[in-house]
């Protein structure tokens, strides 16, 4: 009696451990690159809050193309809202995305030995790329205050506007940000549905429309980080995996 009495608690505390260390997210998860630590083809990239992964992938079932990317976490059916190397694939799992000190990035294949693509971020160093929990890949000095970005994925939009992005032109920098959507569902470099933001003060692009609710998109429910931009999530791409 008295034995069984104390060896249920062991029981129950290793039956609670057990369950715990389940839920507990995997101790390899990491929302940066360094200098000193690049990513792999085979590591990924998970947001703080646990929204967005970023990753090697490969868009077409079966092809050894890969590509650098922004998805859903979340979801079952990847939903890629940001392509990095858009226009040349690394041509097998050997890609290498780093950044340098200074805030370079770029990505090489170290089969061949080649830059694939690479920006420039310019900061001081040391640099640090992040993933951040609204989708948005920024390179700033790791003492860098917020919002204090040496480059961003949100000035680089792909075809998906996410909350806190802001298309159309930036009157400090000149730069007028579009969408373009995919060549086709398996293929993310630039295709022929393009986006310009055209300065009248009622904009609206007539090839945007909402991504389908469920699998494509939904409001990303960041309004209050953005306030003069919409939220909800817009693509041109008319089909994806
Ligand atoms: C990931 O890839 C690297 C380099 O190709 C390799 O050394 C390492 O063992 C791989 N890790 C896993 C978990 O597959
Ligand atoms: C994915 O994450 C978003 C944002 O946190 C959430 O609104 C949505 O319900 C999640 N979807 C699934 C399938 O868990
Ligand atoms: C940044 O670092 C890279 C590699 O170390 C170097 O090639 C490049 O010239 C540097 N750029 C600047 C602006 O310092
Ligand atoms: C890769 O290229 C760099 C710069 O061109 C060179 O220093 C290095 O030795 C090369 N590595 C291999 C394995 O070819
Ligand atoms: C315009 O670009 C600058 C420099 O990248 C950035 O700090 C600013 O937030 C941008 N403005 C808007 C409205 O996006
Ligand atoms: C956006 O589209 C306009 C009009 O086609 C073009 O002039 C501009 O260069 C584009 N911006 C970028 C960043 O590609």
């Amino acid at each position: 009696m008295i034995q069984i009495r104390s060896s249920c608690p062991v029981l129950l505390l290793v039956l609670v451990m057990t369950l715990f260390s389940h839920s507990l997210p995997p101790a390899t998860a990491r929302d940066t690159v360094t200098p000193t630590q690049p990513l792999l083809d085979n590591q990924t990239l998970i947001s703080s809050g646990g929204r967005f992964a970023l990753g090697f992938f490969s868009p077409a079932a079966g092809s050894a193309s890969r590509y650098v990317g922004i998805w859903y976490n979340n979801m079952s059916a990847r939903r890629v809202v940001w392509v990095a190397n858009r226009a040349r694939p690394v041509p097998g799992p050997t890609g290498l995305l780093s950044v340098t000190a200074n805030g370079t990035m770029v990505i090489t294949d170290a089969e061949s030995n080649s830059t694939v693509w690479s920006m420039a971020g310019r900061t001081t160093a040391p640099a640090v790329a992040q993933l951040l929990d609204n989708g948005n890949f920024v390179i700033r000095g790791s003492a860098a205050a917020e919002g204090n970005y040496a480059w961003q994925s949100f000035e680089h939009p792909t075809d998906t506007m996410l909350a806190g992005m802001q298309l159309g032109l930036n009157w400090t920098t000149g730069l007028s940000l579009n969408l373009t959507s995919w060549r086709n569902a398996d293929d993310p470099a630039v295709g022929s549905t393009t986006c310009p933001w055209t300065p009248t003060p009622s904009y609206t692009c007539p090839l945007r429309r909402p991504a389908r609710s469920g699998a494509a998109g939904r409001r990303t429910g960041a309004a209050s980080e953005a306030p003069a931009s919409t939220t909800t999530t817009w693509t041109t791409a008319e089909r994806r995996p």
